[in-house]
């Protein structure tokens, strides 16, 4: 047990671990969230006893009754952070802290019980240690986390979760978009909306991925590889991608994002990029942003970059948006300046490549 934490983490390591052969074969084409590593964190609640038994243990399906309430009416709540190799080989992650208080934002929201800040933290310590050798190494690739809760209880009556179960996987990954970093084009879905007002946006539960899956394959079907998302109200104002935050950037050099609606998610990246742009003294201002002031704003020249930010994408810049009767932009769009100015700032603190001036990183597993 780590002297830092109240869980009595038992650890039972995996009798079928994969060979250095194997797993050295995946790290050097890992895809996105395609392999996961030879080991998991689970811990368990209830209304009784609390959080207890902390296992790690080997990698495997979970037993779950047909009755158990996430399969009835999607009590579910993730989040996604990443662990990164540094050039001395030791494990290090970036504001974990705030993807444990989202995690408990988010577990608030779908009447799931709170995991401590610190135990999140702590579960990521665990699983990295006993799968250190699963952290890539190359460019642009990292150790994908997956931190997730359920509600465990086998009843179907429709109520706040009794039980739940946490889990954390862990995914050896590189860019999440196919071509790598390149520029994207997005579809602007103009009929369905993300999230609603009171509704779930804010949270990172997986009935909003499940809600965009069908604009998303929409998208594909006009060669894009994500979704734009209006308000659900006016249909004017922009919100959010399926998987990521929206930013635009202005001729005059301001950085401008859509503020914080209550319906579009905190991102942790699109925030620490508002905290890089000001402290090179840029111009940040979050306000609602209507698909027009784009539109106009592009054509006018006056919007010189956009792109999308999250933990799995980074920075990733967006080449064109195209709408059912409309396009802003062009497929062949090269990367903004500032975005990949950005891009390589943040990449830069998380990689331990340059000086980290905000305490963001958090080191998981020491050198060797
Ligand atoms: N918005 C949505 C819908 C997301 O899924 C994500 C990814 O996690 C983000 C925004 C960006 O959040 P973060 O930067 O914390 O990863
Ligand atoms: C992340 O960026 O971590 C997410 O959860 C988004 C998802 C599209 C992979």
């Amino acid at each position: 047990m780590n002297a830092a934490s109240p869980f009595h983490y038992q650890v039972i390591r995996s009798q079928t671990i994969k060979t250095s052969t194997e797993r050295e074969a995946i790290l050097a084409s890992p895809g996105f969230g395609k392999y996961f590593t030879d080991h998991m964190v689970a811990v368990e609640w209830d209304k009784d006893h609390g959080w207890h038994d902390a296992q790690v243990r080997p990698y495997g399906p979970l037993q779950l009754d047909p009755a158990t309430s996430v399969l009835h009416y999607g009590q579910e709540v993730f989040e996604g952070i990443k662990g990164y190799r540094h050039a001395d080989g030791s494990i290090w992650t970036f504001r974990p802290e705030a993807n444990g208080a989202r995690f408990q934002r988010s577990a608030h929201r779908l009447a799931l019980p709170e995991l401590p800040v610190s135990e999140f933290v702590e579960s990521l310590r665990q699983l990295t240690a006993i799968d250190v050798d699963w952290v890539p190494s190359a460019d642009e690739t990292s150790l994908y986390f997956r931190p997730f809760m359920i509600a465990s209880a086998a009843v179907l009556g429709v109520r706040s979760a009794h039980k739940a179960s946490y889990y954390l996987i862990a995914s050896p990954s590189g860019p999440y978009f196919s071509k790598g970093v390149a520029p994207v084009s997005i579809w602007l879905s103009t009929e369905y909306s993300r999230a609603g007002r009171g509704g779930t946006g804010a949270a990172k539960c997986g009935g909003n991925y499940a809600a965009s899956l069908l604009p998303q394959q929409e998208a594909h079907a006009q060669g894009c590889s994500q979704v734009l998302f209006l308000d659900d109200i006016e249909q004017k104002y922009l919100e959010e991608l399926g998987g990521m935050n929206i930013c635009l950037v202005y001729k005059n050099g301001t950085l401008v994002t859509p503020e914080l609606s209550g319906s579009i998610l905190e991102g942790i990246t699109r925030d620490s990029i508002l905290q890089l742009a000001r402290d090179r003294g840029i111009q940040v201002v979050e306000r609602r942003i209507t698909l027009d002031e784009w539109r106009e704003g592009a054509a006018s020249g006056e919007i010189s970059e956009a792109f999308a930010c999250g933990t799995a994408a980074v920075i990733t810049p967006i080449a064109e948006l195209k709408g059912p009767e409309f396009s802003i932009g062009a497929p062949d769009t090269p990367a903004g300046e500032l975005t990949m100015s950005l891009r390589k700032e943040l990449t830069d603190i998380q990689y331990g490549r340059i000086p980290d001036p905000h305490g963001w990183m958090v080191p998981l597993v020491p050198a060797r």
